[in-house]
């Protein structure tokens, strides 16, 4: 899968972004990648994606160095997609489903084929009843929705969601963490967010950012427990670690797992 080995990203300007930062996104299926604003977080996921180039260091898929070629570059993210924090930057202004068929017909692929395929990427983000829509009349939920089942046409084997709750209502973050659950089944999936109960909850191993560097990973209990980590990187803790703490409470992974156990 994924290794990322110390790489150093530097932007034109002279902002040094990351710092010798090292993640193997084999260590969990569901990996955390948490972090306060510009604490570098899109800046890596670019980098993983390819579109930004490590000024040192490397991007490994399958144990090879990723190529920066156009045709290699093709062929890696029909394997690695991304679902950027803006949805206005992955959207064109078309329909939803001319927009969720575009890349699958750069591919030269049969429109009863692409029909089947944006068919269960809608039906998987719950957004069948928008196929006919034209992107512009969407509300800003809706077009997270779209641009995450945009992600999925591809069957990639990685999936990168760049702060996919942000913006979004209680009740649209629960249904993306759900989301996530059914797509850990089949993918890979890296999700950053300074969303702390969002990510204790969805994800399984954590990587924490602060200034371009990583400051600690670990399983989530592990790493939310750790006071110092989450002291020097300004974060919060998630509510279930805080009611453990302080309510001597089993530590609980869900509310739903906190709620079925109350006596
Ligand atoms: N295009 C750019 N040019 C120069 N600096 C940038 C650019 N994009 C981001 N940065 C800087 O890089 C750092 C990391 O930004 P970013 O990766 O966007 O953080 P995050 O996604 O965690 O909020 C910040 O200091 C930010 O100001
Ligand atoms: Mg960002």
């Amino acid at each position: 899968m994924i290794k990322v080995e110390s790489i150093d990203y530097k932007y034109e300007d002279g902002t040094l972004a990351l710092k010798n930062v090292s993640i193997d996104l084999d260590k969990g299926k569901v990996i955390g990648l948490i972090g306060g604003n510009g604490s570098g977080k899109s800046t890596l996921f670019l980098n993983i994606l390819g579109i930004l180039k490590p000024s040192k260091g490397k991007i490994k898929y399958n144990n090879e160095p990723i190529k920066y070629d156009k045709k290699s570059l093709r062929d890696y993210r029909q394997k690695v997609t991304m679902v950027f924090q803006d949805p206005d930057k992955q959207l064109f202004y078309s329909k939803v489903y001319d927009d969720m068929a575009f890349p699958l017909r750069n591919l030269d692929i049969a429109e009863d084929e692409i029909k089947e395929k944006v068919n269960a990427s809608l039906a998987e983000v719950k957004a069948l009843d928008l196929i006919e829509k034209p992107t512009h009349f969407l509300s800003y939920g809706q077009k997270k929705r779209i641009s995450i089942g945009g992600a999925l046409i591809m069957d990639s084997k990685v999936l990168l969601l760049d702060e996919p709750t942000s913006g979004l209502d209680p009740a649209m973050s629960k249904e993306v963490k759900s989301i996530i659950k059914n797509l850990s089944q089949e993918k890979r999936i890296v999700v950053s967010s300074h969303d702390m109960d969002f990510i204790y909850e969805a994800c399984d191993y954590i990587y924490i950012i602060s200034k371009g560097e990583i400051l600690g990973e670990g399983v989530a209990e592990d790493v939310f427990l750790d006071k110092d980590i989450l002291e020097k990187s300004g974060l919060e803790k998630p509510w279930l670690v805080k009611i453990h703490e302080n309510l001597n409470l089993p530590l609980y992974k869900s509310e739903s797992e906190l709620l079925e156990n109350r006596d």
